[in-house]
């Protein structure tokens, strides 16, 4: 074999093995991705990262469990991955969000995007009877161009819960319900968090499962009919999952996000 044919086996080799993280703070960058545990209600009591992020009473006994990630296969805008928890303790508190971070999918002003589009394919391998867990994008939007999310850089957190299970809700309260966005129906939950307004799409009837959209059409949704400013930046898009309580094997087999402009 000729070193100019196998140097492309090597590559494509490396990036399909599995690799597995299982600390709290670890990441994995992979592709145009971040794979990140984020355990950030397991035992921290004081993170601010997603603290607010679903309408929760922050109770002291956060809980006690184990969540590690695999990232399965990486393909320069596409990963897959796996995640693998058990939850226990504070029903109301969430543990963790384990999810990818786009590293290219931002500092694009919403009036500059022509097209978002995503596509995300996930099942549960297997899960606990009563889970209570959530399997959603959170987007970062603000006024400067890039920001941390859940900062003092964020004005608006835009979530997109394709399923919502053991009657987990997000912050606020439904301002829009049965609305028809991108094909699919949802309610639109609003409500205050420390410095920023969080809007979070909550899907009506089944876990949608084959997602494959264009964000635009939410951020357009947003900008009609919730008064967010079209001058809002993109600062970040990641996807994920917040267990509440329970054991899950939660399988990611195609994701990708981009932003067209
Ligand atoms: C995750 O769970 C699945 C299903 O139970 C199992 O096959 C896999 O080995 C687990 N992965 C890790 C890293 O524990
Ligand atoms: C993932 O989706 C892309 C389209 O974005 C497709 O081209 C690719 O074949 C898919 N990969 C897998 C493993 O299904």
């Amino acid at each position: 074999m000729r070193l100019s044919t196998l140097l492309p086996t090597l590559v494509l080799t490396a990036l399909t093995f599995a690799q597995t993280i299982s600390g709290p703070t670890d990441c994995l960058p992979a592709g145009n991705y971040n794979l990140c545990q984020n355990l950030w209600g397991r035992a921290n009591l004081h993170s601010r990262y997603f603290m607010f992020m679903v309408g929760i009473v922050f109770r002291r006994q956060s809980g006690v469990g184990s969540q590690s990630s695999t990232l399965t296969s990486s393909n320069g805008n596409n990963i897959a991955w796996t995640t693998n928890y058990t939850w226990a303790n504070g029903p109301n508190s969430v543990k963790s969000y384990a999810n990818v971070e786009s590293s290219v999918a931002k500092g694009v002003q919403l009036s500059a995007i022509r097209s978002a589009p995503t596509i995300w394919t996930w099942h549960y391998g297997t899960q606990s009877q009563g889970i209570r867990a959530d399997v959603a994008y959170d987007i970062w939007t603000g006024i400067a161009r890039s920001g941390a999310p859940a900062s003092s850089a964020s004005s608006y957190e835009i979530m997109i819960w394709l399923s919502g299970l053991g009657g987990i809700q997000p912050v606020g309260s439904p301002v829009a319900q049965g609305i028809s966005v991108a094909g699919h129906t949802w309610d639109l939950w609003r409500g205050p968090n420390t410095n920023w307004q969080v809007l979070s799409f909550k899907n009506v009837g089944a876990d949608i499962t084959n997602f494959n959209v264009d964000l635009n059409q939410f951020f357009q949704y947003l900008i009609q009919n919730q008064g967010v400013s079209s001058s809002q930046f993109i600062q970040s898009i990641q996807a994920g999952s917040e267990p509440f309580t329970g054991t899950a094997n939660l399988v990611t087999s195609n994701y990708s996000v981009s932003i067209g402009t």
